[in-house]
């Protein structure tokens, strides 16, 4: 039986990715960090760990990952946009420690971030080539709407792929666009798409199940917004092309 560990476990598209990693039999450890979300996480299959990730060192993780021995980390962690402070400690700076912390491990390579479509490096890289006015007039919203929190997962999301010959990580970037509670589809547009369609945290939670379980999704960025393929398809496709949407853009 395989086991999965999940940084930020009681997040909202965390608890769906938990639901149908324990359907499919594995042991999903999640940690969490307010003991009043214990017995959610378990009645959906979870085994809940107490461990606040800012108040994590990089041992502290690397703790956590010899004792539940997981042969797939995901990270579904994030501060939700509001604090800048509290984004840069959870969604950059314990990102990059989970990072650094399963690598030193050495138990797993296989991580898989979940992070955001349009997270680049606007200053000095060139625009998405397939981008439209519709991407160019969201992108400049939401950077100015929450730019702490895109720099903040620009800076983990670099730190992933600029220091990986140090870390030698399988890891896939997952970029969601804007997220809903919207029931699942089962279908999705995945790779270069654009930006102002949203997608529900249930499809979210299935792609990334489906990315764990296809091997030629380690070392590329995928964005992933609603659509029309189904998951296993657009996963497959992306696969195939070997399209990453992040390479050229940090
Ligand atoms: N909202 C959007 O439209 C959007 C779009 C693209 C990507 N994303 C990203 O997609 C990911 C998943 O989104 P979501 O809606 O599932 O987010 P969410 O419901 O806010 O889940 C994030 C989880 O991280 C946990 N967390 C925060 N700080 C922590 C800490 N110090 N220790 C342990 N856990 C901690 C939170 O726990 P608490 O309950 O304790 O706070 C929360 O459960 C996030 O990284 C988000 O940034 C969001």
């Amino acid at each position: 039986m395989a086991n999965t560990l999940i940084f930020g476990g009681s997040g909202k598209v965390a608890r769906h990715i938990t639901r149908l990693l324990a359907a499919e039999g594995h042991n999903v450890y999640s940690i969490i960090r307010k003991p009043e979300q214990q017995d959610d996480v378990k009645s959906l299959g979870g085994k809940p760990i107490l461990q606040s990730i800012e108040d994590s060192s990089v041992d502290d993780m690397v703790k956590t990952i010899k004792e539940t021995k997981p042969s797939t980390i995901i990270w579904a962690a994030g501060a939700g946009g509001g604090s800048p402070d509290r984004t840069k400690a959870v969604d950059n700076e314990g990102a990059i420690r989970s990072m650094d912390a399963t690598a030193k491990a050495g138990l797993t390579k296989r991580y898989i971030i979940i992070s955001a479509v349009d997270v680049r490096d606007r200053e000095n890289k060139p625009e998405p080539e397939w981008y439209n006015d519709g991407d160019r007039d969201r992108s400049n919203k939401v950077w100015n709407a929450i730019g702490p929190y895109m720099s903040a997962k620009l800076t983990a999301d670099t730190s992933l792929v600029t220091q990986n010959s140090r870390r030698g990580l399988e890891y896939t970037i997952v970029r969601p666009g804007g997220l809903s509670q919207d029931p699942a589809t089962g279908k999705v547009a995945a790779g270069k798409v654009h930006l102002n369609n949203m997608i529900p945290r249930e499809d979210v939670a299935a792609f990334v199940v489906e990315v764990l379980k296809n091997d030629g999704t380690k070392g590329l960025a995928i964005d992933v917004v609603g659509g029309e393929t189904p998951i296993r398809d657009a996963v497959a496709e992306v696969v195939r092309g070997k399209v990453d949407t992040f390479e050229g853009r940090y």
